[in-house]
């Protein structure tokens, strides 16, 4: 692999600009975790791979974040969606390597980062793989359906990275076609542009519902135990 780029060649967009609505706490970015919010948190976590962050939050929260995160990163307004979002933040880039990291996985680990950094920066498209522990299946019509291809299935999160022009690429792509609420993963494919799969670990797992926000807060407890 090629040795990564300097620090300040690496900015990081942080969307956190959702409302939370399925664990209806309100916006999961400002929950506390312990001492910090999660926006603090990952900005904490993000902070010593890169030049620079840029967070998207919600506008009514722009000057709350601001507060959290001090000179530690860039807040800006989100979008609608959460593509509006990362296109707002990305758009106010110009480093070569461009990592996402939604503000709702607070337990990701610092090496899974680095793996992906790396990834994106030989291979120009990098995500987190999580593959699924059964057969992975849709369903269509209420009724049970394969996937069609034969490899391992699983989702695909963040952190995820990418080659700046990469990212222009599948953006402008979405923009040619009116998609404006795909996850990157489909904008990337859309625009026939390959993705490299790291495989990620447990601990990158989301935030959305009261179970996730039960273990996260055992979680923290332990940290500081
Ligand atoms: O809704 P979901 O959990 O998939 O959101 C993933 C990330 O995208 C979260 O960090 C959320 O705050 C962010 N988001 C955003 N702008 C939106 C919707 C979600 O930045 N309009």
């Amino acid at each position: 692999m090629n040795p990564l780029p300097e620090r300040d060649s690496i900015v990081a967009i942080i969307p956190a600009a959702g409302r939370g609505e399925r664990l209806g706490l309100g916006p999961k970015a400002f929950l506390k975790l312990g001492p910090e919010t999660l926006l603090q948190r990952v900005v904490r976590q993000v902070r010593p791979h890169v030049g620079r962050m840029l967070v998207g939050v919600a506008q009514d929260m722009v000057a709350s974040a601001r507060e959290q995160v001090g000179t530690d990163a860039e807040v800006h307004a989100g979008g609608t969606t959460r593509q509006a979002t990362m296109r707002a933040l990305f758009d106010r880039t110009h480093e070569p390597l461009v990592l996402v990291m939604d503000a709702n996985r607070p337990f990701v680990r610092p090496a899974l980062i680095a793996s992906i950094l790396a990834s994106a920066w030989t291979t120009g498209a990098a995500a987190t793989f999580m593959q699924a522990r059964a057969p992975m299946v849709t369903v269509v019509d209420g009724m049970v359906s394969l996937p069609e291809s034969s490899g391992p299935a699983g989702v695909t999160v963040t952190p995820q990275a990418f080659l700046r022009e990469r990212l222009t690429a599948a953006f402008a792509h979405a923009d040619g076609n009116g998609v404006t609420d795909a996850s990157l993963s489909r904008l990337m494919s859309d625009a026939g542009i390959r993705v490299a799969a790291v495989a990620g670990d447990e601990f990158s797992f989301k935030i959305t519902t009261e179970f996730e926000w039960t273990i996260a807060r055992h979680l923290v407890d332990d940290e500081r135990s």
